[in-house]
């Protein structure tokens, strides 16, 4: 068996996989976040190590297993957050989050320290996003200078597991892509850019590649989890890039598309590729000589929740006098409205946009609504809306490579539970979409399959992925092509036409 563990932002959440990628067990434990100041987001390691070590507790309660039969853990964690440690390796101050926005200014200083965005691109492939550590890092050390000079390692979320784990500072890849201070085409620190922020290598965890095994479970944290001693840990990886290999997305022309709250349109990429003007967020993958692009776009399934949530009352007190699900009767109604909601538009960025356009200040809207419009329509228009956000992200991915075919579309996430959807996604696209085993799990799959290459269970994360099975397959109609084109084109014209009323 396999143990992948993912540090999430609501939650940790373990898994067992078996040999042909089953997955036989899983547990899942929350922690608080941390809000003390708007727009800021932390949150305590030591509640990750308690939830960590109570859901390995109950997974090898619950499922009977000898832990003797695990042969290796990866780790998935949410990526950018920054925990710094003193030199008795105690947590010097609450980790500082990849949702918290207090950085900007130190992101700015960054940016014009290197001379502009064009050269820091040449240094880490990647735009410098207030989410990203490196900004955390400067902010520690100009707003607690007392903290900073304590510190001796910085980790991030899953490294400090990590070293719960193992007692061994270690980093790989792909988490590392998401600090800011990675030079992702040559996969190592980028010393050039932390000799001109001024920050230390040494503050820095070594990085390895994800299927490496990093080090091996301590005594100490074998008395604590209940699992062996000496059992190897593998880097795993950031979230984000982690949860697109448990998807099967690790090749040039299958794209993935993760509609939780946000929605990230990824694609694997063979060869090191060129970020154009930084829209994208390029980070190395979790096989050796692979890399990762992903666009990110805020509101996806967020936009249908609060939609269903603030403008669907009636069905919700429909959905609760008939025991039905909510969603259910949605789904239901949207079957009267026709492809292209009647030329209603529905702008998904009811919070602001990152990808293609990074933008705080971008707002959500319904265009063209007419007396002709019913609620059905709306509801499709919302779908809709946010699958046009996905294009355009997609588009942005196809810049990569001009000559670059792509064949199908995996999506996972709580979106890809609807029928109705996967089809609207399916037409848009012009794209066989299908859903996969083991996808919902989440980051803690993939650093299960990550784990077992490290482990010698599975050759590469190609045999790996090879596991997986399709579960379900939905065509594009070829008839709805044309409209959705037009639709897409209306829709981007609406953000540069309307950009100016943001305020
Ligand atoms: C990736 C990102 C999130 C976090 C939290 O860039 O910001 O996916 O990793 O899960």
């Amino acid at each position: 068996f396999l143990l992948g563990i993912d540090v999430g932002t609501s939650g940790c959440k373990s898994i067992l996989v078996d040999e042909e990628g089953s997955v036989i067990a899983k547990s899942v434990a929350e922690y608080p976040l941390y809000t003390p100041y708007p727009g800021w987001a932390e949150q305590e390691p030591e509640d990750w190590w308690r939830a960590t070590v109570a859901t390995i507790n109950r997974l090898l309660r619950e499922s009977q297993v000898n832990p003797k039969g695990i042969v290796g853990i990866g780790l998935s964690g949410q990526m950018h957050g920054m925990v710094p440690l003193d030199a008795e390796y105690r947590v010097l101050r609450r980790a500082i989050l990849w949702n918290d926005q207090r950085t900007a200014p130190q992101c700015q200083e960054i940016v014009q320290a290197v001379g502009g965005e064009d050269n820091l691109l040449t240094y880490t492939n990647n735009a410098m996003l207030p989410g990203y550590t490196a900004g955390k890092i400067l902010w520690l050390r100009e707003h607690e200078p007392e903290v900073f000079d304590k510190t001796r390692i910085i980790l991030n979320p899953k490294d400090y597991i990590r070293f719960r784990l193992t007692g061994q500072f270690a980093t790989e890849v792909s988490d590392a892509s998401g600090t800011g201070l990675f030079d992702v085409k040559n996969r190592r620190w980028s010393d050039k850019l932390l000799a001109i922020l001024q920050i230390s290598t040494d503050l820095l965890p070594h990085c390895f590649e994800s299927d490496q095994v990093t080090g091996w479970v301590t005594r100490q944290a074998a008395e604590e989890t209940g699992l062996p001693a000496g059992l190897p840990v593998v880097g795993g990886g950031g979230d984000a890039v982690i949860q697109t290999t448990g998807m099967g997305v690790t090749k040039e022309g299958i794209l993935g598309l993760i509609i939780g709250t946000a929605g990230i349109v990824a694609m694997g990429l063979e060869s090191f590729k060129e970020n154009p003007q930084g829209k994208l967020q390029i980070f190395c993958n979790n096989a050796p000589g692979t890399w990762h692009a992903m666009g990110v776009t805020l509101a996806a399934g967020g936009s249908y929740q609060w939609y269903t949530q603030t403008l669907c009352e009636g069905e919700r007190i429909r959905a609760e006098d008939t025991g039905e699900d909510v969603y259910a009767l949605l789904e239901g109604s949207i079957m009267s409205a026709p492809p292209g909601s009647k030329g209603l538009v529905f702008l998904p960025y009811l919070s602001g946009e990152r990808c293609p356009y990074a933008d705080p200040a971008a707002r959500g809207s319904f265009i063209g609504l007419t007396l002709l419009h019913t609620k059905a329509d709306m509801t499709r228009a919302v779908m809709e809306g946010v699958t046009y956000s996905l294009y355009h992200v997609f588009e942005q991915l196809r810049e990569l490579d001009k000559d670059m075919k792509v064949t199908a579309a995996i999506v996972s996430g709580g979106a890809s539970r609807s029928a109705a959807w996967r089809q609207i996604i399916a037409d848009v696209f012009q794209l066989p979409t299908r859903t996969v085993t083991g996808s919902s799990e989440g980051g803690a799959y993939g650093a299960a399959l990550v784990a077992g290459v490290g482990c010698g269970v599975w050759t590469s994360i190609e045999e790996a992925v090879g596991f997986m099975q399709i579960e379900s397959e939905t065509e594009p109609n070829g008839a709805l092509g044309d409209i959705y084109g037009e639709m897409l084109e209306i829709y981007k014209g609406l953000y540069p036409a309307l950009r100016q009323t943001f305020t």
